[in-house]
């Protein structure tokens, strides 16, 4: 047996810090192993060596990630790390000297803070982080006007400590549980609601109280058999200010009593034909429940259930817009590539400016945001010379990125186009910041990244853009071949808009960023996004 030995009570479900830490136990073994051997013993000299240097190493990590995600309590952590930093370091010196030896009071003196600490500070910090749970897959639901309302989340656990239960129902409770207390869903869905599969035993379960009722829509599975159980538990939560949905549902009689109080039914084009979805619809009139059009996938399904009276509508379509009709690049299209060309080329001042009045739109825009934000200038900006100054360029250049996006004829905001492109840019941006050996500038990740879906709303080629462009060779490459290193980001980035967890995970090993990072990356995107609008 080891002095130490590692089991299951100490693994976090955070693989970077599990194999930190594993690490650091087996170097505690090896120092007990050499026990008894003189402090002249060049093997133990360099096992404590190892030991004292690992242990800083971790700390670092440990606490980088801890800033990253602006864990509450991590100054707190942080000394902790530092008296043990402190205590071992002293203990190396004397050592080093001859003056102390490895005796068994320092070693249990290791083992009891390194187990304390992976068991109660380290622990608090997977838990009350949030950091570290799940990945989110968000669809966006439309209304008739093509505006986001609402999105269906769909969760994927990044295999942490509560996903490892094997009753699924209490699996599917952790997840809500955990999104609520450490995503928090009002950073993933903004205003609007969410939808949510739940199973019938967390139906059924007082856990569900948890969920914020104005802010989630309940989606009862097509599975669910209609009971008198389950018709009194749905008048109960209905009563109680839950909305409820339908998922994948035809008009059948059997429901009837259950349709009084479903605020929501969802029909799936891909399951019924057309004479029959009209049909079923027809009967759907009789009750107050708006309607829902599933996987609409074209624009002529999508006119199809408008003419139905469909309500909302998820699908492709609107998730990858490219299918929708794009337009031709605008007048202030081709100036803001134009603006963004010189961005990219650090031309002089005087171009910018001279660039930014052949658009008076957005020099008024773009005064407006630099005199919102520009805390702490007591003048009024009244130039685009100052707001250069006041922003930097690469704030203005993050803008110019955007604002290709929000002229487009849809209100900005709760277009599913610029949600997409502003998350999936400021997603590539974290990844970059996150990803260890710091070898992709953040700032070529997010241009990467709104570049990468401007050929979703312009009738305008990659190559196109690219040409107009004055890219640096990395971003080109990423963009028009998916190769390089931020090519491979971009890729996970259209993976995880995709929901293909399964193929994102062998792309963020290739990458050597860990799903968790991953996850905290997509944390930040929409916190961010949330921000914007
Ligand atoms: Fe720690
Ligand atoms: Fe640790």
């Amino acid at each position: 047996m080891a002095f130490l030995d590692w089991d299951e009570k100490f693994e976090l479900g955070v693989k970077h810090l599990d194999d930190h830490h594993k690490i650091l136990f087996s170097l505690l073994n090896d120092l007990f192993e050499n026990f008894g051997e003189s402090s002249a013993d060049a093997l133990l000299i360099s096992v404590v060596d190892q030991l004292v240097d690992y242990a800083k190493y971790h700390f670092a990590a440990e606490e980088k990630w801890m800033d990253f995600s602006d864990y509450a309590e991590r100054l707190q952590h942080r000394s902790e790390h530092e008296g043990f930093a402190v205590i071992v370091s002293e203990f190396q010196h004397d050592f080093q000297q001859g003056k102390k030896c490895l005796s068994m009071e320092v070693l249990s003196f290791l083992k009891n803070w390194l187990s304390d600490h992976i068991l109660k500070s380290d622990l608090n910090y997977v838990i009350n982080s949030g950091d570290f749970k799940y990945l989110i897959g968000r669809q966006p639901i439309l209304d008739r006007s093509k505006e986001i309302v609402a999105y269906e989340l769909l969760f994927r656990s990044t295999g942490s400590i509560v996903a490892n239960v094997t009753d699924p129902s209490q699996a599917t409770a952790s997840v809500i549980i955990n999104t609520l207390t450490g995503f928090g869903l009002s950073d993933i869905l903004g205003k609007h609601k969410g939808f949510i599969n739940l199973e019938l035993e967390l139906l059924m379960d007082d856990a569900v109280n948890i969920l914020p009722k104005e802010q989630v829509v309940i989606e009862l599975l097509e599975t669910l058999e209609v009971t008198p159980e389950l018709i009194a538990r749905c008048r109960f939560l209905k009563n109680n200010g839950f909305s409820l949905a339908l998922d994948d549902h035809e008009y059948s009689p059997m429901y009837r009593e259950l349709y009084e109080f479903i605020d929501i039914v969802k029909v799936d084009l891909m399951q019924s034909d057309r004479a029959r979805i009209e049909e079923s619809v027809k009967e759907f009139r009789a009750f107050p429940m708006k309607l829902l059009a599933e996987k609409v996938e074209t624009q002529e399904e999508f006119q199809f259930c408008l003419e139905l009276g469909f309500d909302l509508f998820q699908g492709y379509l609107f998730a990858k817009p490219a299918i929708m009709a794009k337009k031709r690049m605008n007048e202030s299209g081709v100036t803001l590539l134009g603006l963004l060309k010189l961005l990219n080329e650090d031309a002089e001042l005087s171009e910018l400016e001279s660039a930014f009045k052949g658009e008076p739109g957005l020099t008024y825009k773009l005064l407006l945001l630099v005199n919102t934000v520009g805390v702490g200038t007591r003048n009024k900006i009244g130039t685009i010379g100052q707001a250069i100054a006041v922003l930097g360029r690469n704030q203005i250049k993050r803008w110019v990125q955007l604002a290709l996006f929000a002229s487009d004829d849809q209100s900005g905001s709760e277009n599913p186009l610029v949600d997409m492109a502003a998350v999936r840019a400021c997603f590539m941006e974290n990844m970059a910041i996150c990803h260890q050996a710091g070898t992709f500038s953040p700032e070529k990740a997010f241009m990467t990244g709104i570049l990468s879906s401007l050929t979703d709303v312009y009738d305008i080629s990659i190559d196109e853009v690219v040409r107009q462009l004055s890219l640096a060779d990395d971003v080109h490459e990423a963009l028009t071949e998916r190769q390089g290193g931020l090519g491979k980001l971009l890729y996970a980035a259209e993976l995880l808009d995709e929901m293909k967890f399964s193929h994102l995970g062998e792309q963020l090993e290739q990458l050597s960023i860990s799903l968790d990072d991953a996850c905290m990356c997509q944390k930040r995107a929409y916190s961010w996004r949330k921000g914007m609008s």
